[in-house]
């Protein structure tokens, strides 16, 4: 976490400032402050083409004592005219992630040097806030020499104009960025070290830091309210499974709220159904749903919009002992409805089924849940798109609005009559958990959908997006914090109507 400093200095001492230069110009009068400074040395330097204005490239000029500052990071904005927020949301993580790996401590950006036709100071601040707290960020490690004495970025100063909505949008980017770091660091945690009850604890934490209402309920209560569906995927674990409730009421009524159901499962073997050996130590990101809305919980929870909200997560592992879950098994949800488990690695729509209708219950009539639930989606989109389902177009427009603001792709699949026919197909249960390859990640959606019963509703699977392979500009490799921002947006935007 950095703090953020607003100057008016002419020649700051800092590690590092960086700007922006397009390829013709404009030269802000930063920029003929600092060239001035150089001794002309920046034009020259363009002339000589050592300095580059291509998108993305970054140059470093050494000061040599004549500014304060040590080095100079010139960005190169390429055509002025195209930039826009998503390109410049690319050209700040490189920045980040070059700040990263030089270990730098306290850095200054001068933001009217990213000043073009259609973006103002409040974006490019925001952008700022936002792309430096991700690029920057780190995975815990747990080694003898752990990371946690490297230097961190601590110091982000701003200058240029209009620095008082500068000031406040820098710091609400830096609110999403943080929040998606948040969720980032729980989904990294492995299975041993965040169990169900340990993930209770840190929405406990999560809560008192922001005053929202808690409630975690256990097993006894699941026995008692007949969630059945939570209780049968964690019968086959030794852990207690936590069913966790978080409010936060931005109203004076609870009439409109919008309900966040994050799939909880902090360690996904498959069950009987048992996953094959390769990949199996990847299933600790099977959290990535509960660590999404909780990343959103925490910017709601600093933001404070006039909006209700309610987090539903149900917690648990999905493993076996001699009281697990089977094949076959048939199993009543809190709604009442029954549920035929031809394949226990299906878990997620089963936690999920009793999650939206406690959900419901509390008083949401918006949901929206979010979930690590399909290696299929993972085929059908990549590692880059959240696959998507819904039963209202209203609410699949506001999550579109709201990714669109935030560059996170999210697609959303059909939902057709024939795809919950194929729901229908158990020969002794009202819902099958594992109708068959075809169509997975949409049959998937649509049984979590069965529980919506007709209140308006959207399905996020992150199966695909909860984790990266290898770093990109704006994250090292591991939980990417995906829809953290899109649901906290799309909550703020709900303000607005
Ligand atoms: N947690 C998995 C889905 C998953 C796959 C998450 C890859 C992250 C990366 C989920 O519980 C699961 O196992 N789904 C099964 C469903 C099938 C049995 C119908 C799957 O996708 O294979
Ligand atoms: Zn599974
Ligand atoms: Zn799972």
């Amino acid at each position: 976490m950095f703090t953020i400093k607003y100057q008016q200095m002419r020649d700051p001492k800092h590690d590092v400032i960086v700007i922006g230069l397009a390829d013709k110009g404009p030269y802000r009068q930063s920029i003929e402050e600092i060239d001035k400074a150089l001794k002309g040395h920046l034009k020259e330097l363009k002339k000589q083409r050592q300095l580059s204005t291509k998108h993305g490239e970054i140059t470093k000029i050494f000061t040599l004592g004549l500014l304060k500052a040590k080095t100079v990071y010139v960005i190169g904005l390429g055509q002025a005219k195209q930039l826009d927020r998503t390109k410049l949301r690319h050209l700040i993580a490189k920045v980040g992630r070059q700040l990263r790996k030089d270990k730098i401590t306290d850095v200054g950006f001068y933001i009217d040097t990213f000043l073009v036709e259609h973006m103002n100071t409040e974006d490019i601040g925001f952008v700022i806030g936002e792309t430096i707290a991700l690029s920057t960020y780190d995975v815990t490690k747990y080694k003898e020499k752990s990371n946690a004495i490297e230097q961190k970025l601590s110091y982000v100063s701003l200058y240029g104009l209009d620095l008082e909505q500068g000031e406040k949008s820098t710091f609400t980017g830096q609110v999403f960025g943080q929040g998606t770091n948040y969720a980032r660091d729980l989904i990294n945690l492995p299975g041993n070290l965040l169990t169900p009850s340990d993930l209770a604890d840190e929405s406990r934490k999560l809560a008192e830091r922001h005053g929202f209402e808690l409630d975690i309920l256990e097993q006894g209560d699941m026995e008692q309210l007949g969630m059945g569906a939570l209780l049968a995927v964690s019968a086959g674990s030794n852990q207690p499974p936590k069913m966790i409730v978080l409010k936060y009421q931005g109203q004076k009524q609870w009439n409109e709220v919008i309900g966040l159901v994050g799939k909880g499962v902090t360690f996904d073997s498959g069950g009987l159904s048992l996953k094959s050996r390769e990949n199996m130590h990847k299933m600790k990101m099977d959290m990535g749903g509960a660590a999404a809305v909780l990343g959103a919980m925490d910017i709601i929870g600093t933001l404070k919009p006039t909006v209700n909200v309610v987090v539903v997560i149900p917690a648990t592992e999905n493993v076996i002992n001699g009281s697990a879950l089977k094949p076959g098994d048939v199993i009543r949800a809190m709604n009442g409805k029954t549920i035929e488990v031809k394949n226990t690695d299906a878990e997620g729509r089963l936690i999920l089924a009793d999650g939206m209708t406690f959900a419901k219950q509390l008083g949401a009539n918006y949901l929206i849940d979010v979930a690590t639930l399909t290696g299929a989606v993972l085929v059908a989109l990549g590692d880059c798109m959240t696959g998507a389902v819904s039963n209202n177009a209203e609410l699949k427009d506001s999550i579109l609005e709201a990714a669109s603001e935030t560059d996170e792709g999210v697609w959303f699949f059909p939902n057709a009559k024939p795809y919950r026919e194929m729901l229908k197909t158990s020969e002794v249960a009202d819902l099958n958990n594992a109708p068959g390859r075809l169509a997975g990640s949409i049959t998937a959606g649509l049984f979590v959908g069965e529980f919506a019963e007709g209140s308006p509703w959207v399905h996020l699977d992150i199966a695909g997006t909860a984790w990266r392979e290898t770093a990109s500009d704006d994250g090292p490799a591991g939980g990417t914090g995906v829809m953290v921002r899109t649901l906290a947006k799309t909550v703020l935007n709900f303000e607005e109507d």
